[in-house]
């Protein structure tokens, strides 16, 4: 079957955040909203249909995570990512942020610190600073065209002593899909510093044509007994709004102290739809994920190409994985003040400003490419207009 996605969405007026609350949050008019990280694309109709199908049964009472809810994600993970779990060892999370807020509450203490690689996702910053811990930065360097990551500069912070470090992995928002030797390379590092590794692979079924996801936890036994997986079919088929995910601990002293958190602070249930949703997506998703990935890696392709031939100040890097990618603005020698004024008043773009990923962000902005090409096309038109 040939799924359509180039179907332009109307989302004005259902209380969506991306396009409702785009001037308030971005503080421009009439914007062409392209900035927090969910698709303007439908829902797959097998995901519909499951919903659908459990509205016509006319009582939503308590109900529990069924046999299915783990075995669909079993079966996902051997599938799309090669990686063999036992249903044991999943736990549900309302939400990758919010479990990895749990994660910091439950394996720190107040005042310990946290390593995270910059730039990044903010609320990586904001889950460990807003939880009463510290940050310890690992940045990522530029190589040629793409972000790498600095080892002799990570094992000086692991030698700081921080208790947990959290990737991103394939990274947001600058788009790489680690490669096993990378990822190896961290996780031996956080081995060899009794540091537990907490890997957020919430965009691990978004991958650009060419490249292939590696879940760190499945590169070796003793990597995945000190690893902490967070997934979730959430960004993968548009389903952030249900707020359901799973967060994979194959080391079971681990795995009971969190399960033994997350049932104290009564965590465990998250909602029936999102359960419904999640069993649908990873038991249905393949054939309609397949082609969602070419479209999007076109939508790359059609971004990276019109910036190199009309704006070629604008530069990007090799974007690997992820609908989210890394537009660089220095070498047009405003401030980043003057670049984001002339984007949200002159170009009427709404993009996420860099500088919320990190100080590295200064001159740099993150692009939504999850939605039509017309859309894109449109993007890249009033880019033009202004550059
Ligand atoms: C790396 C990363 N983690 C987590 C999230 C959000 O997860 P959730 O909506 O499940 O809290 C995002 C959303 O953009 C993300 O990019």
């Amino acid at each position: 079957m040939n799924y359509n996605f180039d179907e332009v969405i109307d989302r004005r007026g259902t209380g969506c955040l991306k396009y409702d609350k785009a001037t308030e949050f971005l503080g421009g008019d009439d914007l062409l909203p392209m900035w927090i990280a969910d698709m303007d694309l439908r829902v797959p109709d097998f995901i519909m249909d499951a919903l659908r199908k459990r509205t016509e049964h006319p009582v939503f009472g308590y109900f529990y995570h069924t046999e299915e809810f783990y075995h669909s994600i079993v079966r996902w993970m051997q599938r799309r990512h090669n990686w063999n779990i036992s249903s044991k060892w999943i736990c549900f999370s309302p939400g990758i942020v919010a479990g990895l807020s749990f994660l910091v509450q439950n394996f720190t203490e107040k005042g310990d610190k946290v390593l995270i690689q910059t730039p990044v996702y903010p609320p990586f910053y904001e889950v460990v600073e807003k939880n009463g811990r510290q940050l310890v930065y690992n940045p990522l360097r530029i190589e040629g065209d793409r972000f790498v990551m600095d080892y002799s500069d990570l094992e000086e912070k692991l030698k700081q002593g921080p208790k947990l470090m959290i990737i991103s992995n394939p990274h947001n928002p600058l788009g790489r899909c680690w490669t096993p030797d990378e990822l190896r390379q961290v996780a031996e590092l956080c081995l060899k510093h009794h540091v537990i590794l907490i890997s957020d692979e919430i965009h691990s079924d978004l991958i650009m044509r060419g490249f292939r996801h590696t879940p760190v936890a499945s590169l070796s036994e003793e990597i995945a007994q000190n690893t902490i997986t967070c997934m979730s079919p959430s960004k993968t088929f548009n389903l952030a709004g249900l707020f359901t995910s799973e967060i994979i601990i194959p080391n079971p002293e681990l795995r009971a102290k969190f399960k033994n958190f997350m049932n104290d602070t009564v965590h465990i249930y998250g909602n029936v739809f999102g359960d419904v949703a999640l069993e649908a997506a990873y038991t249905h998703g393949a054939e309609w994920l397949d082609q969602l990935c070419g479209y999007l890696t076109d939508n790359v392709q059609y971004c990276k190409e019109f910036l190199a031939k009309n704006i070629p100040q604008i530069r990007t890097y090799s974007h690997e994985a992820t609908y989210l990618m890394w537009l660089d603005f220095k070498e047009l020698g405003l401030t980043h003040e003057q670049l984001s004024r002339k984007l949200l008043d002159g170009a009427k773009v709404g993009f996420n400003d860099g500088k919320a990923f990190g100080t590295a962000g200064d001159n740099c902005m993150r692009i939504n490419l999850a939605c039509p090409r017309a859309t894109v096309a449109e993007a890249m038109s009033r880019l033009q207009k202004v550059f």
